[in-house]
């Protein structure tokens, strides 16, 4: 799959589910309304979707959210989109998870061939946490990101920066990451949909908390790339490795190779555009899988050459109205 760019699409992202069992401050409103079951694909037409894409030339699958591991049955999908792996029709599969579930489903995903993980943690407070993740539970997490190393999976952070939320604490993330391994993606607050606060109250731009860390962290430029919006150095004095996300202060789109499935089979092939392709339609109306094959390429064939994300001062509506845990980041 080309696009009208030149760009390869290799990289299938899946939100499995819109629901989560957090309701962090800068994703969610408190009182979300959720799709209704009967709406969502089943893990079976999904799997089926992921296997299209796979036969059209992606490479790569990462199951999010919400909370992918929210969702019921959801690690049969790891074990079926696994055997890809074993096949050759896929090089990874991996998920973005708050990491709440997985004291419960590690060791299981290590043996369906998951390798990587990224964990959102914004904070290593438990009471800033708590006041950041409205709903989750901070043990539970650092319970799970023992249970993900005992399992052998590499796992990689996300933290959101904020600017009251954890601004002071990101010097201390950056250390905590070095002792237990970890790399690290710091990831500016985008403005997807409506929140119970002004996100701009929360806004912190990277090229300002890069400066404060280079005060005390050596952050040698590398030229690693994960094909991905995230540009890396490499923190010498840990020899872990620190992304940033800037998605407001830079345009990362030249290199986009991916795609967003969400969990009702709607196919947006830009994370800032309202864009969008249906492919439960072609799914359901045909046995085989042509109908849906050409769906999918008129999909790509439209796919935008960049994002035109906002944060404005004088208009405190977001950019785009869907949130985050639609298309899963
Ligand atoms: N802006 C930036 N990051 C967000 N995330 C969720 N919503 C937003 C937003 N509006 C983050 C999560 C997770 C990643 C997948 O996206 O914290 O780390
Ligand atoms: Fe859930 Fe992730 Fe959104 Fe937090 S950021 S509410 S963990 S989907």
């Amino acid at each position: 799959m080309i696009d009208p760019f030149g760009r390869h699409v290799s990289y299938l992202r899946v939100s499995v589910t819109d629901r989560c069992d957090f309701r962090c401050i800068y994703c969610m409103s408190e009182h979300m309304s959720f799709l209704p079951k009967r709406e969502l694909l089943t893990l079976e037409e999904l799997e089926r979707l992921c296997n299209v894409f796979i036969r059209k030339g992606v490479r790569k699958i990462r199951l999010t959210g919400g909370e992918p591991l929210v969702r019921r049955g959801i690690m049969e999908l790891f074990r079926n989109l696994g055997r890809q792996l074993d096949n050759g029709g896929l090089d990874q599969l991996t998920l973005t998870t708050n990491g709440s579930q997985l004291e419960r489903y590690a060791d299981e995903l290590f043996e369906y061939g998951v390798r990587r993980v990224n964990i959102s943690l914004d904070t290593l407070d438990p009471v800033k946490f708590r006041s950041i993740t409205r709903w989750g539970h901070f043990d539970k997490v650092m319970a799970g990101l023992d249970a993900a190393d005992k399992a052998g999976l590499k796992v990689k952070i996300n933290t959101v920066a904020l600017k009251d939320g954890n601004a002071d604490e990101l010097d201390e993330l950056v250390k905590w990451c070095g002792e237990k391994g970890y790399d690290l993606t710091l990831i500016e607050t985008m403005p997807l949909g409506e929140i119970d606060q002004d996100r701009t109250d929360q806004y912190l731009p990277l090229s300002l908390v890069r400066a404060r860390l280079e005060k005390r962290w050596t952050l040698e430029e590398s030229d690693y790339s994960s094909g991905g919006p995230a540009r890396y150095v490499t923190v010498r004095e840990t020899g872990n490795r620190l992304g940033f996300i800037t998605p407001l202060t830079h345009n990362f789109c030249e290199s986009c190779n991916r795609v967003r499935l969400t969990c009702t089979g709607t196919l947006y092939m830009c994370l800032g555009q309202e864009d969008a392709a249906d492919l439960r339609t072609p799914m359901r109306h045909s046995e085989g899988d042509l109908a849906l094959e050409e769906a999918i390429d008129e999909a790509i064939g439209r796919k935008p050459k960049g994002h035109d994300f906002v944060i404005d001062r004088h208009q405190s509506r977001p950019s785009l109205a869907r949130h985050m845990s639609v298309t899963g980041g």
